[in-house]
């Protein structure tokens, strides 16, 4: 089932491509414009350099995270992305499978193809020990966006991710190829909703973004609507963490949308130093955006992340391997994490700071 010659998460990507239809590959692989933030993402971690420590005195690695009261097994989790059943007929219930089997949490996105409380359903029936978190994207109308909120509660999700990067962006790659839903696939939770605009229509995407706006106050109004934890994602400067810590945010997700919503922001990993050193500690951080390997996570939380989310390193898992692929892509970062923290002498998270990193300059 899972092609033999996998042994790295990228290498899913050719095999995944050949799965997937052109469209639903373009929609998955895009970024925006010229996809310069895509690449930058990964180049980034590959310019920085690691320390190696000999002879580490590591008997036992600890991945273990705690944030907001719930302690994960390792700091790994799946990022919110829309409509998994473009990459497999089974959707977001083959995901939430292989995070119950490796214990990451999941944050299920607004714009799922299986409802939220099917995917809570699913994640009971797998007795899973990991938390599902539910992302939104806020409107002004805090009536569509309260009753997710409550469904969100009442199926069990352990913490809310505020999607902040507006989801409008010019994706060439999408246009080029007409990209449109194909049928049965669909925002399921938002039926009876004003329909959220068709990927890749990005004037109409405009229009319902302007017309439906949320701003700031709407992060203090659901601060104070909700006792969830609150994370605000698609934060790429120290001003907007400044803000969305003053209107109530318990986390912040340094991100930039996988690069599908600004093209030349700068890579993720390249921004978080200056946001961790405005935050200072008063909220956790997390960060993704181009993770690819173990060193990758070790260089996030060397810079400030207490831990990091990967998006489509898990879709193309799925679109090989439905829950198998999505646990081996988890499986094969994980591993690559704790050696990565013995070779570097770390034998828990905590200890890893940013004098794992070469000196540059
Ligand atoms: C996304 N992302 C995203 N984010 C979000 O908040 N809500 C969503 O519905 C989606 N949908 C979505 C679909 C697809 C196909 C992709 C690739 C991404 C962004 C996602 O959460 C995350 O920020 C990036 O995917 C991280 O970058 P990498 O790991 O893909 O490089
Ligand atoms: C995307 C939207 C759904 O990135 O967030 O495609």
């Amino acid at each position: 089932m899972i092609p033999p010659d996998i042994a790295a998460v990228t290498d899913y990507e050719a095999h995944a491509q050949a799965r997937m239809t052109e469209q639903a590959w373009a929609y998955i692989a895009g970024g925006s414009a010229d996809e310069i933030t895509v690449r930058w993402n990964q180049e980034a971690f590959a310019r920085l350099k690691l320390q190696a420590r000999a002879l580490p005195d590591v008997r036992d690695v600890d991945t273990r995270v705690a944030l907001f009261g719930q302690t994960l097994a390792h700091p790994i989790l799946l990022a919110p992305t829309a409509y998994h059943k473009l990459a497999h007929p089974d959707g977001e219930r083959a995901t939430v499978l292989a995070a119950a089997a490796l214990e990451a949490a999941m944050v299920v996105s607004t714009q799922a193809s299986v409802s939220l409380e099917d995917v809570a359903a699913e994640a009971r029936s797998a007795q899973s020990q990991a938390p599902l978190w539910f992302q939104l994207y806020l409107q002004a109308d805090h009536g569509l966006s309260g009753a997710l909120v409550r469904r969100a509660e009442a199926a069990g999700y352990r913490a809310l991710v505020v999607t902040v990067d507006a989801p409008v962006s010019l994706r060439n790659r999408e246009q080029r190829v007409g990209f449109t839903l194909p049928p049965g696939i669909e925002a399921v939770n938002l039926r009876g909703q004003p329909a959220p605009p068709a990927p890749g229509d990005a004037r109409d995407a405009l229009r319902h973004l302007l017309a439906t706006a949320a701003g700031w106050p709407d992060i203090a109004w659901l601060r104070g609507f909700t006792k969830l934890p609150i994370l605000v994602k698609g934060i790429t400067n120290p001003e907007d963490a400044e803000r969305a810590v003053a209107h109530g945010a318990d986390g912040v997700i340094v991100s930039n949308h996988g690069g599908r919503v600004l093209d030349t922001v700068p890579a993720t990993i390249d921004v978080l130093p200056a946001i961790a050193d405005r935050v200072a500690g008063r909220v956790p951080l997390l960060l993704d955006g181009g993770v690819r390997r173990g060193t990758d996570i070790v260089k996030a939380l060397a810079l400030g992340a207490s831990a990091v989310l990967i998006g489509r390193p898990y879709l193309h898992g799925l679109a090989v391997g439905g829950a198998v692929g999505v646990a081996h892509v988890l499986t094969i970062l994980r591993t690559e994490l704790e050696v990565a923290m013995v070779l570097t002498g770390r034998p828990t998270l905590a200890a890893i700071d940013r004098t794992v990193l070469w000196p540059e300059g």
